[in-house]
């Protein structure tokens, strides 16, 4: 029995280990979808072409269709035997069509094949993504909605720096996100282009239409040089950079969703669908949603990693290291997808306690920096009004006050040009108020951009 399509030249069969360690059946049989819809656009154009019959197309197509169906009701044998999900789908096509089917692969190769079968189902998997990037956009805008005053102490150096609202904290992540969404578009571009024709590596001898086939499949265009069509894998890797991106924005958000959540901190809650418990601990309530997020950041960068050192060492053109491209980018878009999806859900119904972060905001001095801007703005060149403010933080610390809690007099013995309206700016809202400065953090500015990104998203 003839169980591989080249056995006739071969005296003895595979060994056992061998089919299993060569065999992608198991995972790429995902592609199932885009090798039918490849092989019809393909028989479609061989009969257009005159390079088979139309009885031939009619036949493929009857078989396929059946193949689909067999496909969808889970009753598809698929056989380690032959190897991949093509040799799968064209043996079955045979069994069901006869010669017609042994007429498909003509023109064309496993090469080309694979290579437009990953690429058309990337491109539908990416369609995927895009509105879940705009919903995880709507769930941050939403929050920032309804939390423009709210005020939230802005850090850096994991040191209070100065007050923000968190409305504005939560959009700098609708931007992060709104250009990952640009990035992917950027990549579907470049996933968007065909290879079939390219067959094994050097183009073939049949009056093969492409541009047909293309048009066909809803490609932007055919790749140009057949023997970069088969060999190279950069979309597949521009999407693993993308997704890279994309975890990472992720990733500090889910870090600082766990930081806020903790008791030290309490500037929100989450609900309970998404928190788990412990074990042990009957007090428990966990954010491992967060902390999962965070922590699959690292397998796509993985997958990054693995896709590009797979590449690397490729002459060209085929070669079977290339079958090792699936699994990675099919866990990344798994993982990218599912992670988007929960996060967006996750963050629509995050609880925020404003009381804790003002309270927060005021234990570290945040308006500090509002003061020497007060007295710049009368005259004090600004390194002296930082030196000025310092002293001032300093004996409030040591008092265990807020600057603002500093009696009027005391302020205006820091400096002659403090004047009677000093404390309205030492205020958290009067920090943010002055901050109107386009893309700053004053609560008019804000919702100006809630407004802009609400129009921009659709709702
Ligand atoms: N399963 C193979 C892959 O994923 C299909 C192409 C195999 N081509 C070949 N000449 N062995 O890359």
């Amino acid at each position: 029995k003839k169980s591989q399509a080249w056995s006739a030249l071969f005296s003895e069969p595979m060994s056992e280990l061998v089919k299993r360690y060569t065999a992608s059946v198991d995972f790429d049989k995902r592609l199932w979808e885009a090798d039918i819809a490849g092989s019809l656009a393909h028989a479609e154009m061989l009969s257009a072409q005159g390079v088979i019959g139309a009885s031939d197309l009619a036949d493929i197509q009857r078989g396929m269709a059946q193949i689909r169906a067999e496909i969808e009701a889970g009753s598809f044998e698929w056989k380690l035997d032959l190897e991949d999900v093509h040799l799968n789908i064209e043996a079955r096509l045979t069994q069901l069509v006869g010669d017609a089917g042994k007429r498909l692969h003509t023109g064309r190769s496993r090469n080309d094949q694979v290579a437009t079968d990953v690429r058309l189902w990337l491109r539908g998997e990416i369609d995927q993504l895009l509105p879940l990037l705009a919903g995880m956009q709507r769930a941050l805008v939403n929050v920032a909605a309804k939390n423009t005053e709210t005020i939230l102490p802005g850090f850096t150096h994991m040191q209070v720096a100065q007050p923000v609202s968190f409305a504005h904290h939560m959009l700098a992540y609708v931007e992060m996100f709104a250009r990952d969404a640009e990035r992917l578009a950027d990549v579907r571009k470049r996933v968007n282009r065909l290879p079939l024709g390219a067959a094994a590596l050097a183009g073939t001898s049949y009056p093969l239409d492409r541009e047909r086939v293309a048009k066909t499949l809803g490609f932007d265009g055919v790749c140009q040089n057949s023997l970069d069509a088969v060999s190279d894998r950069d979309f597949a890797i521009e999407f693993g950079a993308f997704a890279s991106i994309t975890m990472m924005h992720v990733s500090r958000l889910a870090e600082e969703i766990v930081l806020w959540m903790s008791q030290n901190f309490a500037f929100i809650d989450l609900a309970d669908r998404y928190c788990t418990g412990s074990s042990i601990m009957p007090q428990k309530r966990n954010p491992d949603v967060a902390e999962l997020a965070r922590g699959k950041t690292g397998r796509v960068y993985g997958h990054l990693m693995g896709l590009l050192t797979l590449m690397k060492g490729q002459p060209l053109t085929y070669n079977k290291d290339n079958q090792e491209d699936k699994e990675p980018l099919f866990d990344t878009v798994d993982t990218v997808r599912d992670t988007l999806r929960i996060m967006a859900e996750m963050v629509e119904g995050i609880v925020v306690k404003p009381e804790a972060m003002e309270r927060a905001a005021l234990r570290g001095y945040a308006t500090a920096t509002d003061l020497a801007d007060y007295l710049a703005k009368r005259g004090v060149p600004f390194r002296d009004a930082h030196e000025v403010v310092a002293h001032a933080v300093k004996t409030c610390l040591q008092r265990g006050i807020d600057l603002a809690e500093l009696p009027l007099d005391e302020l205006k013995a820091l400096n002659p040009k403090v004047g009677d309206d000093v404390q309205q700016v030492l205020t958290l809202r009067g920090s943010l108020d002055a901050r109107n400065v386009l893309g700053g953090t004053a609560p008019v500015q804000v919702r100006a951009q809630v407004e802009r990104h609400l129009k921009r998203l659709g709702g």
